[in-house]
């Protein structure tokens, strides 16, 4: 067995069996922010990856991708259904997004959780080297860095959460919590995308295993965990110069064109998931026609919505509402070869993606509960000429970062409508201003930014830092 001196733990791989129309396996990029961040930076990074490839009982062995190993671990039926989408999907990933969905909590689903959890530890225990430093990514993970200090009390042990970490009043309804906490804290570095993140899991900390806390480090049993926020980017250039290819651009102007060459384009990009707001959204344009603000005549919106997690009952149920809502606004608000919605619920390669963010004179972002939210950063990355609008919930961790976009709350539906008005209307002077202040701030802090920040913070001698390469 192959060693590595930077293990990456994540459920998901970088890559995806998808099956092909014709039944075929084929690869393609993983869906979601975690995999797209990580897969930026590894890609020429001597390291190994250990994770799910996204099949049910197969683990097939999976080729290099530069310089970084795959290492697939299997998933059978029932771990399927009792971590991923019980434990991870079912109870803390709506938990840890403000319960805006009734998290589920059953039994059965911890035992699998932490079954699986330890087969993670346990592979990644096996491939790090003497010293080496093992990275844990997400909630879907949470017990690995506790197992892996009994397993390897040699290694330095990461943990990055790409979600939000609940407020002390969410995480106590959790009936597994201490071990949760516990598990997590076996971390020597606790990663987060919010300073507010820290602050609650040190007031946890304290709460419920009486550890000594602050907001960047806790003690616990006589060893000190720290924590800290690091949010989480994108690959800026590769951005950058996908939307600057010209076969990107001529794209980008046939999209408009088959949209009708309209004098607006709305655009948002999501995976089909509750927390991204897509109703409260749709809601919200709907009023507009209704209202006769906006006129289908001019003006397209485009939502993307990439299935995901289709098992899970509350997915299953959102994706049927939100078809049926396109399809009354279509049907109310459509003409003959207009529809008021351009609905695609499909993947995209990057290279469209990047088309479609510069045909959008609007991005609007609008989820309820969001750990970063990396699609508001590749808009910015893509808009090289200063135009375009960013329509960003308050409630994404991008926000943060991006004081000058249309900053909204989607529960308020009338606000929502007002910032939509107000960024259809603003001069250009004023959006190319905002674009210019979000630009700069995501050229400071792209993706091998944030892993440099990181990686330094758990090794101080730089070592792991510096095994970055571009
Ligand atoms: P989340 O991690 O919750 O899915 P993010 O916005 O942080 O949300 O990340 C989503 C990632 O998935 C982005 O990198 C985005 O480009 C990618 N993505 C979203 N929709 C699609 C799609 N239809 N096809 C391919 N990639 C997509
Ligand atoms: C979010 C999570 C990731 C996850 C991604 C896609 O970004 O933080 O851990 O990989 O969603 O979800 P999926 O369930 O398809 O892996």
């Amino acid at each position: 067995m192959r060693q590595s001196s930077l293990v990456v733990v994540a459920n998901r791989l970088p890559l995806d069996d998808s099956a092909a129309p014709d039944g075929a396996c084929e690869w393609r990029r993983s869906p979601g922010g975690l995999a797209s961040a990580l897969h930026a930076i590894l890609q020429q990074t001597p390291a190994t990856w250990i994770g799910w490839n996204g099949g049910i009982d197969s683990a097939p062995v999976l080729p290099d991708i530069g310089t970084l190993r795959i290492r697939p671990i299997a998933l059978s039926e029932k771990e399927l259904r009792g971590y991923y989408e019980g434990f991870a999907n079912s109870t803390l990933w709506p938990l840890y997004h403000d319960a805006v969905e009734q998290p589920v909590f059953h039994r059965d689903w911890f035992q699998t959780y932490r079954d699986v959890n330890r087969r993670f530890a346990e592979a990644a225990a096996e491939v790090a080297e003497p010293g080496a430093a093992i990275w844990v990514q997400d909630y879907h993970l949470q017990l690995v860095p506790g197992l892996l200090r009994e397993l390897r009390p040699d290694v330095l042990i990461g943990f990055f959460l790409h979600v939000p970490f609940p407020p002390p009043e969410l995480f106590m309804q959790l009936p597994r919590r201490t071990e949760l906490l516990t598990g997590m804290l076996g971390a020597d570095l606790v990663g987060l995308q919010r300073p507010q993140a820290a602050h609650n899991v040190a007031q946890l900390a304290t709460k419920l295993l009486g550890a000594q806390a602050t907001d960047d480090q806790i003690t616990l049993d006589g060893r000190v965990v720290r924590t800290g926020a690091f949010p989480v980017s994108i690959d800026v250039s590769e951005m950058a110069a996908l939307a600057a290819r010209p076969d990107v651009v001529k794209r980008a102007a046939k999209m408009r064109a088959d949209l009708g060459q309209p004098r607006r384009v709305l655009l948002s990009v999501d995976r089909l998931d509750y927390t991204k707001g897509i109703e409260h959204r749709l809601t919200a344009y709907s009023e507009l026609l209704r209202d006769g603000r906006v006129k289908v005549r001019d003006t397209v919106m485009v939502q993307v919505a990439v299935p995901s997690r289709e098992r899970v009952d509350s997915y299953r149920v959102l994706r049927d509402r939100i078809e049926g809502e396109v399809g009354r606004i279509n049907g109310e608000y459509g003409r003959v070869g207009e529809p008021a919605i351009h609905y695609l619920n499909q993947p995209f390669d990057r290279a469209d993606l990047a088309a479609l963010y510069l045909t959008a004179d609007l991005m609007v972002v609008t989820p309820l509960r969001d750990g970063m939210n990396l699609v508001a950063k590749e808009y910015v990355a893509a808009r090289a000429d200063g135009t375009g609008a960013l329509v960003l919930s308050e409630f994404a961790g991008a926000a943060a970062e991006f004081e000058h976009a249309f900053l909204v709350n989607p529960h308020d539906v009338d606000g929502l409508k007002a910032t939509l008005l107000s960024a259809m209307g603003a001069e250009p002077a004023d959006l190319r201003r905002r674009m210019r202040a979000m630009r700069e701030h995501l050229s400071g802090h792209d993706i091998l930014a944030w892993a440099r920040a990181y990686l330094t913070a758990l090794d101080h001698t730089g070592r792991l830092a510096a095994g970055l390469l571009r």
